[in-house]
This record gives structure tokens, C-alpha cells and sequence, in this order.
């Protein structure tokens, strides 16, 4: 290939395009020519990248001409079409949505994790995996790598631009409704409050806690549920690791966190695990609580690293860990990962 790649960035309208653009504006510039496409109904529109104004393109195959990398953040749908359709012309997709992070032909990458397994993508297809997933792998592919993971047990406090623009302008929405209100004194008060205003969520996600992310699954599970157990599983390489996971939305606009529970092979201690998170690349420890200091939404969201804290060796169990994680779920749970992904792919195109 001559000269720097084409990329094009497919839903670059969206709450992860939105972010992309930021990130390509921000880490070192690899690529030659930036395609924004989107919608038909976003055709025309001008969206600034590299501090330059930039028109967005309907998808269409005539799109992807000429292009080298093509990074997908749409709707799980509109990838399942249109990714096949880029590869076919020889475009390297790197795909956000759910549609082929399951495919054994597709690798599912870490690059912190598992970079190795970019370069093995038969279809031409390579996933990112979930926002969910992402926000806690950097750190446990680290323990895992020095102790052996044996189970996982996960609880997730999932903000709400995890279910994109609609997310956000549902809770929005739902604190004007809510402000000023005296609520939360009587059952069904705030869902009083909210109406039928309850956008992608099942419940009012303001001044609440929601204990559900996706459809419904197999005996009561959630797709989100699942997919952090599956996608896991094939990033850190162990398709039996026992994983258990509780999904919650909780009324945070950007961040996800989840305390995790974590058995490894042998006994393990706190100074171990904090040494191994506090070298670990893309891993910021932030651990000590006598001083205050653990991490939250509001500190971790927009930077890159996951954040770990509260790291305690579980009081019955001395192989096992207890942690709390944050992560931006629209920078390295989504947008950063995938930038990491192609930049992966530029390097090898080079
Ligand atoms: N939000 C997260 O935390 C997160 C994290 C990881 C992965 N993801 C995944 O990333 C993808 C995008 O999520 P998002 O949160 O950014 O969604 P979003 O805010 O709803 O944005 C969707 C994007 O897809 C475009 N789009 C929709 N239908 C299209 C079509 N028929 N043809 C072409 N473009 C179309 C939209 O363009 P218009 O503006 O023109 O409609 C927009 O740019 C999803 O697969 C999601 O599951 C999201």
C-alpha cells in the first residue's frame, strides 16, 4: 500500500461516532484521507475531525471505495449488512456492534489483551467487543496473565450512554422531569413522575436503580448478562471459565463501574495485585481508601485507562480478589478500543 490509509468511519453521527472523531483528533495521526458516513438522513452534514470540517456520506458500497479500514459504530443491523459488503471489497472492517463478536472466523480484541489475534480475521472482520465487557477486561487480562483465572463474578453499574444517544436524552429528560420534585418517599412516585418517558430503559433509570441491560435470555438471564460472559471467555482464552453476571443501570451519563470477584489458580495477596494493576498498560491503580481515594464515574470518564480500586483479598477465599473498576464505556469501551484495533491494522498494512 502507498502512502497513509483511508478510513472511514461508519455511523460517525452516532454517541461512539461522536467520541471517535474526538479520539482521531487526539492520538497520533496515522491516516491519510477520513471518511465520515452515516445515515441517508445525516447526508450533507459537516462534522469536524482533525480540527478539519468534514461532509457525511449516506452508506452505500460505492462509500467504502478506495478505503483500507473502515470502522463500524452502528446498530447491530446495519453492520450485519453493510461489514460483509466492505470486507468483500477488500475495506479491514473493525466492527462495535454485537453482529460478529461471536463468529469463531472473527478475532475479538484486546489489544492490551489479546493483539496477537488481529492479524487471524478470515472474513475480514475484526470485533470490538462490548462497552460492559471492555470497561473491566484491561485489568483482570493483566491478573490473569501473572494468576490464572479460575471464575469471575461481575456486577455491573452501567451508565446510560451505554444505550447511545437515546440513553443520554432519556435521562436527560427524566431529570427535568423529576427536578424539584420531592421523590423517592412513596412506591411508583417517580415512575408517576417519568410517564411513559422511559426511552430504551424498562423503568425510570433517574433517581433509581434499574437491574437490566438487553433482552431477555435463557432463564431469566439478559443479553448484556451473557455477552460479558461469552466475550470473557474468548478474550482471555478460556472457553469454561465459570462467569456469573448482574447487570444494572444506574443514572450516570458516561462510565461504567462493576465490583468483581475474581478466583485465581493460587493464593494471592493485595500488594501483589496492586503491583501487577499499578504496571499494568492502559491500567490505573487508584487504591487507597484511608486517604478517600477510590475511583468513580465522575473521575474516570473521559480518560482512556481503567481504573481500579477498593482491591481487597476476599476474606474467606485467599485466592481470590475483590475489586471496583471504572471505565469510559464511549472511550476504551467502545471508541479508543476500536481506534487501538485499526491503528493495529494500519501498522500492518504499512
Ligand atoms: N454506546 C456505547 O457505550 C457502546 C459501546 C460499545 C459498542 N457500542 C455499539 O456501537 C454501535 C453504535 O452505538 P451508539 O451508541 O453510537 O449508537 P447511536 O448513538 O444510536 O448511533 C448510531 C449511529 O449509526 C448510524 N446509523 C443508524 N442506522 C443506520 C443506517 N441504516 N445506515 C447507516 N448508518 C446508520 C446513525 O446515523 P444517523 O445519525 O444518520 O442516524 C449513527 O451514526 C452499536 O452497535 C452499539 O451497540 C456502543
Amino acid at each position: 500500500m502507498k502512502g497513509r490509509p483511508t478510513l472511514a468511519v461508519v455511523g460517525a453521527t452516532g454517541a461512539v461516532g461522536a467520541v471517535m472523531l474526538q479520539i482521531l483528533s487526539q492520538r497520533a495521526d496515522v491516516w491519510g484521507e477520513i471518511r465520515l458516513i452515516a445515515s441517508p438522513r445525516s447526508a450533507g452534514r459537516k462534522l469536524s475531525v482533525r480540527g478539519e470540517e468534514v461532509e457525511v456520506a449516506a452508506l452505500d458500497e460505492a462509500a467504502f471505495d478506495g478505503v483500507d479500514v473502515a470502522m463500524f459504530d452502528v446498530p447491530d443491523d446495519v453492520s450485519a449488512r453493510w461489514a460483509p459488503v466492505a470486507a468483500a471489497k477488500g475495506v479491514v472492517v473493525v466492527d462495535n456492534s454485537a453482529a460478529f463478536r461471536m463468529d469463531p472466523d472473527v478475532p475479538l480484541v484486546v489489544p492490551e489483551v489479546n493483539a496477537h489475534t488481529v492479524r487471524n480475521r478470515p472474513r475480514g472482520i475484526v470485533a470490538n467487543p462490548n462497552c460492559t465487557t471492555l470497561s473491566m477486561i484491561v485489568a483482570l487480562g493483566a491478573l490473569h496473565a501473572e494468576y490464572g483465572l479460575r471464575e469471575l463474578v461481575v456486577s455491573s453499574y452501567q451508565a446510560v450512554s451505554g444505550s447511545g444517544r437515546a440513553g443520554i436524552d432519556t435521562l436527560r429528560e427524566q431529570l427535568s422531569l423529576v427536578a424539584g420534585t420531592e421523590l423517592g418517599t412513596g412506591p411508583g412516585d417517580v415512575r408517576r413522575a417519568v410517564g411513559d418517558r422511559t426511552g430504551p430503559f424498562p423503568e425510570p433509570v433517574a433517581l433509581n436503580v434499574v437491574p437490566w441491560a438487553g433482552s431477555l435470555r435463557e432463564d431469566g438471564w439478559s443479553s448484556e448478562e451473557m455477552t460479558v460472559r461469552d466475550e470473557s471467555r474468548k478474550i482471555l482464552g478460556l472457553p469454561q471459565l465459570p462467569v456469573a453476571v448482574t447487570c444494572v443501570r444506574v443514572p450516570v451519563v458516561t462510565t461504567h463501574s462493576m465490583t468483581v470477584h475474581a478466583r485465581f489458580q493460587g493464593e494471592v495477596t493485595v500488594d501483589g495485585a496492586q503491583e501487577i494493576l499499578a504496571t499494568a498498560p492502559g491500567v490505573v491503580l487508584f487504591d487507597n481508601p484511608a486517604a478517600g481515594e477510590f475511583p468513580t464515574p465522575a473521575d474516570a470518564v473521559g480518560t482512556d485507562p481503567t481504573w481500579v480500586g477498593r482491591v481487597r483479598r476476599t476474606l474467606d477465599d485467599p485466592t481470590a480478589l475483590e475489586l471496583f473498576v471504572c471505565g469510559d464505556n464511549l472511550r476504551k469501551g467502545a471508541a479508543l478500543n476500536t481506534a487501538q484495533i485499526a491503528e493495529l491494522v494500519a501498522e500492518e498494512l504499512a
